[in-house]
């Protein structure tokens, strides 16, 4: 943290290492179609000034970047990670990205502009953020008067398995509990709409999306990569014990091999707030 910084300690869950890299790679394409699906629907394109908060490996800056590239446009990304932000740097070398650029550190030392962007955009990022309405006033400020926020994030306790596990509920909880630890809201897209108000927004659109998958599947898939992949952290939570995890464990190995189970994804919201 720099000195004099704003921002309240907390740590970054999920990380940066080798094994998160892939897996939102993975989780990436699965829910390409949704994120693509909004930009289209907002107009996104050459000309526009955008903001990324928390691109991570770039899934959706480069993208991104591609169809704001030319006529002025610009797109400026905001990461914390530093181990993000050089893997971004390395992808955007000889692209002829020179519209887009990097700031290092956390959103709320990041030096934004007073109304500078068309669009500030962020997905899955606002699970993770203590004091969600700090960092909403800091992003209204630098938008354009009729710029969008658009927002990609969570209503997490939609989750569901069939045939129902008896230790899912405990998963579930503990996991919700983890994220609680550094002050992040795994359900939090469904409070935004209330705080987009309270920090001089007008809701614009608020559009649900939900996959459903079966073992082998890419949506069962990305689920296993993140609870059973992250399983020992969760585990260090209540209600989880090791034994009611380790029974989690069972019960999951014994679903992936009945064709018939079902596995119903957390239910994610663009919330689209317009300044
Ligand atoms: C789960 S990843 C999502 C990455 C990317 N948005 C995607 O859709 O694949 C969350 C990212 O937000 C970054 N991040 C979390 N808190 C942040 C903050 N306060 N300021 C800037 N970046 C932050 C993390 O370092 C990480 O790269």
């Amino acid at each position: 943290m720099r000195p004099g910084s704003r921002v309240a300690k907390y740590e970054y869950i999920l990380g940066d290492s080798s094994y998160e890299v892939r897996r939102l790679a993975f989780q990436a394409g699965v829910w390409r179609d949704m994120t693509e699906g909004l930009f289209d629907r907002l107009g996104v394109g050459p000309g526009w000034k955008c903001l990324e908060v928390g691109p991570g490996t770039g899934t959706v800056l480069l993208p991104l970047a591609a169809r704001v590239r030319g006529r002025g446009g610009r797109l400026d990304a905001v990461e914390r990670s530093p181990r993000y932000l050089a893997y971004l740097r390395r992808k955007l070398r000889g692209r002829g990205f020179d519209h887009v650029r990097l700031l290092a550190g956390d959103l709320l030392d990041a030096p934004l502009e007073k109304n500078a962007y068309d669009l500030i955009f962020a997905r899955w990022v606002f699970l993770f953020l203590p004091r969600v309405e700090e960092h909403l006033a800091r992003l209204a400020r630098a938008l354009k008067p009729g710029g969008f926020l658009a927002i990609e994030d969570y209503h997490r306790d939609s989750v569901a398995i069939y045939p129902r596990l008896p230790s899912w509920r405990y998963l579930v909880t503990a996991d919700r509990a983890w994220f609680a630890s550094q002050g992040g809201d795994l359900n939090v897209a469904g409070r935004l709409p209330k705080l987009f108000r309270r920090a001089g927004l007008r809701v614009h659109e608020i559009v649900p999306h939900v996959k459903v998958g079966r073992p082998g599947s890419d949506v069962w898939k990305w689920l296993e990569d993140y609870f059973v992949g992250y399983l020992d952290r969760i585990a260090k939570f209540p209600p989880f014990t090791p034994a009611r995890a380790a029974c989690f464990r069972r019960e999951w190995l014994a679903a992936k091999r009945d064709r018939d189970s079902l596995i119903i994804s957390p239910m994610m919201l663009d919330v689209v707030g317009r300044k």
